[in-house]
């Protein structure tokens, strides 16, 4: 499967007075991914992250946005397109959050109708109320700032968002719940994300490939389990003894949840012309979604009747924003090979296996 790149980086240099900041990177990141820079202070992850949208014009190389070379396209029109987020979001004081909110959309003359609906729509994708588009930025706290931040960010919905350490100035619990949000929401937006960050937990955990950076040149790209085996001196020291499992433990099951899993509502039969998928076994769901167990696809009865007492009960469903380390656990105290995975209002999502956690180790890597 050949995946279309949204951004391209040949052999970018960036030069301050004499100094390379940025040393020849080249690198491809795909559409519909997030890809995470990381590296030490000073190493030029800014500065890379500033050239795609062209804050900072290269000094040579080639990047290409779309497959178009953003030296030829207009620079007003670049950074619009593309979504920007920052640790001090720098929301506008005197603006209310909706005119924070909708501040491209003014410069671009949107009708203002169209403004008020778009306020609207992202305040809740990023999970506040509908009553604090009239606050000030001063009423919100860091976290709620942030995520109006991104609201603001994706209002011209750019395909692309730019975010340069987004969370660093936010404490760790409301770090990691603005992590799992924004894992949530792109399950709906789907942009190409680049994420800077310096903490590897972090890059572990909302990158879908990680890029480590040192004196501006990229060290290493891959996956978190590449990165965690990765041979390489540097990248060793960067990422850290134990990584393995920081990884493991910063993974969220939603990136290996199977969830094309057969099922049926209680007290109905089963299609028996259902396509398995491999699976053996059928999830038994209440009419609210939740699951309430499961029964092996040998003891449905002609007709897809499933006899009382087939069903056998299932554990508790995990979280998707759960970590693959938490998910094996309760798997090795349950005495189960897989879990099922819910929403949080207990939707049945799916199913993570112990063998589907295994393979991260061995597949991934290669
Ligand atoms: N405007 C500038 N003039 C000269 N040097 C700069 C400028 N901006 C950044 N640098 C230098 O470029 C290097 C990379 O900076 P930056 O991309 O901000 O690093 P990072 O984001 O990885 O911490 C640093 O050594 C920094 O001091
Ligand atoms: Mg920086």
């Amino acid at each position: 499967m050949t995946r279309e790149i949204s951004v391209e980086l040949q052999d970018v240099v960036k030069v301050y007075d004499t100094t390379k900041v940025v040393d020849g990177v080249n690198l491809s990141i795909e559409k519909g991914e997030i890809f995470v820079l990381i590296g030490p202070s000073g190493c030029g992850k800014t500065t890379t992250l500033k050239m795609i949208n062209q804050l900072i014009p290269h000094t040579s190389g080639n990047i290409l946005v779309n497959g178009m070379n953003v030296k030829e396209l207009d620079a007003v029109e670049l950074r619009r397109s593309i979504g920007y987020v920052i640790q001090y979001i720098g929301l506008l004081p005197h603006l209310t959050i909706e005119e924070n909110i909708t501040f491209v959309l003014q410069l671009i003359r949107r009708p203002k109708k169209e403004q008020k609906k778009r306020a609207h729509e992202l305040i809740e994708t990023v999970g506040l109320p509908a009553s604090y588009l009239k606050r000030h930025p001063r009423e919100l706290s860091g976290g709620q700032q942030q995520r109006i931040g991104v609201a603001r960010a994706l209002a011209g919905d750019p395909e692309i968002l730019l975010m340069d350490e987004p969370f660093g100035a936010v404490d760790p619990l409301t770090r990691e719940q603005l992590q799992n949000e924004l894992l949530r929401l792109q399950e709906t937006i789907q942009k190409t994300i680049v994420f800077v960050t310096h903490d590897i937990q972090e890059a572990f955990k909302v990158g879908n490939r990680i890029g480590i950076m040192r004196n501006g040149k990229m060290a290493s790209v891959g996956n978190a389990m590449e990165l965690v085996k990765n041979e390489d001196e540097f990248v060793r020291s960067f990422v850290g003894q134990g990584a393995i499992f920081d990884a493991l433990d910063n993974i969220p099951v939603k990136r290996v949840m199977e969830n094309d899993i057969p099922n049926v509502r209680e007290g109905e039969p089963f299609k028996l012309k259902t396509a398995m998928n491999g699976w053996e076994n059928i999830i038994v769901l209440d009419q609210n979604g939740a699951g309430v167990g499961y029964v092996s696809l040998e003891d449905v009865g002609p007709d897809g009747v499933i006899p009382a007492g087939a069903v056998r009960p299932l554990l508790p469903g995990c979280s998707p924003d759960l970590s693959i380390k938490k998910a094996v656990e309760q798997m090795l105290y349950g005495g189960r090979t897989w879990l099922p995975v819910a929403s949080p209002e207990n939707v049945f999502e799916g199913i993570v296996t112990f063998q589907a956690c295994a393979g991260l180790l061995s597949r991934e890597a290669g």
